[in-house]
């Protein structure tokens, strides 16, 4: 059989590097990869490599490049800056994924596109399973939201992997945003009332390159086992690191009004993996397990 072909878009984002380190590597933290995509050949592209607001650009990419998969990473991921500039949004979240769908359909490759919580209401405690009424409350949730629409009607071979809470090696992340603040304060203020469940990227990459050695096409949710709040995760994140700064819960209200232009945040991320459970098994550790983990094997 003849190597597989992947391309990464934003792959020079936190999913997207860590994709690129487990396929270098041949495992995650979960475990080896599988299957056919343990050796397959990566063409890795970021903005300057391949602009995928450039619809042209996109389609003679794809054309040329014939992958078997495509694994999308880009996205406007700054929620409040997707507030303020919504046709950016727009242009990366939603007619971005339109360009990669069309090109993939055209040479009946497989669409892995990544999204997030925030396309449903998240105003319900219990875990939300694939099945959720979406209900977006951001420019970003809605941006999101019609990116998907648009991969499921545009490439007949899609999955969705929708995920939340996201952390990596590098990049922007609140895991190194917490160690940064722990060792210039003795003390910081974190939300306390939100909840969802801290995700280490790598442990989502293997998903996807597992999700693709089947053809169960459709939604899937995607983040680590057990659920916490940002104080908690906070809190365990000064200890790894261990800093002693404090960790002062403040609610989501005390906190907006302090920061009045921030965009509302959902109080309840809790997804249920069920169509990955149902599909190849819910290999995902537990949130606090994975962070432990990756704070005691990376340099943050
Ligand atoms: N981060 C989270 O907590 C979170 C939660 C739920 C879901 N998600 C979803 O998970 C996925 C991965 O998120 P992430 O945190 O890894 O994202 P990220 O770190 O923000 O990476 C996105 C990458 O896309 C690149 N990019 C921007 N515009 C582009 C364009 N026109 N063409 C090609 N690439 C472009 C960015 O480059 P520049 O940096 O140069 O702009 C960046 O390297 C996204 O779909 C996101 O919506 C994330």
């Amino acid at each position: 059989m003849s190597m597989k072909k992947l391309l990464i878009t934003g792959a020079n984002g936190q999913l997207g590097r860590e994709l690129q380190t487990i396929l270098a590597a041949g495992h995650a933290p979960i475990g080896p990869i599988d299957g056919s995509w343990a050796d397959c050949d990566v063409v890795a592209t970021d903005v300057d490599e391949l602009d995928i607001t450039d619809t042209q650009a996109v389609m003679d990419f794809v054309s040329a490049g014939g992958f078997d998969a495509i694994v999308n990473c880009a996205a406007a991921t700054n929620v409040d800056g997707c507030e303020t500039n919504h046709e950016f949004a727009q242009r990366l979240n939603a007619e971005a994924p339109a360009n990669l769908a069309r090109a993939a359909a055209a040479i009946d490759a497989v669409l892995v596109h990544v999204s997030t919580d925030y396309v449903l209401a998240g105003d319900d405690p219990m875990p939300q399973a694939e099945d959720a009424a979406c209900a977006p409350n951001t420019a970003y949730g809605a941006t999101k939201l019609a990116g998907e629409q648009a991969v499921a009607e545009l490439c007949p071979k899609y999955f969705i992997v929708r995920t939340a809470w996201l952390y990596g090696t590098e990049g922007k992340n609140f895991v190194r945003t917490m160690v940064n603040l722990g060792k210039s304060h003795d003390r910081i203020t974190v939300v306390c009332d939100q909840h969802g469940s801290p995700t280490f990227a790598g442990d989502l990459a293997w998903e996807i390159l597992a999700l693709l050695n089947t053809q169960g096409y459709g939604i899937y949710h995607c983040t680590a086992n057990g659920a916490t709040t940002w104080d908690v995760f906070a809190r365990r994140i000064m200890a790894n690191a261990g800093l002693s700064c404090e960790v002062v819960p403040v609610t989501t209200e005390e906190y907006s009004q302090q920061n009045p232009t921030a965009a509302p945040r959902p109080a309840w991320s809790i997804l249920d993996n069920k169509h990955l459970r149902d599909t190849i098994g819910d290999h995902m550790p537990s949130w606090d397990v994975a962070l432990d983990e990756f704070m005691a094997t990376t340099t943050l």
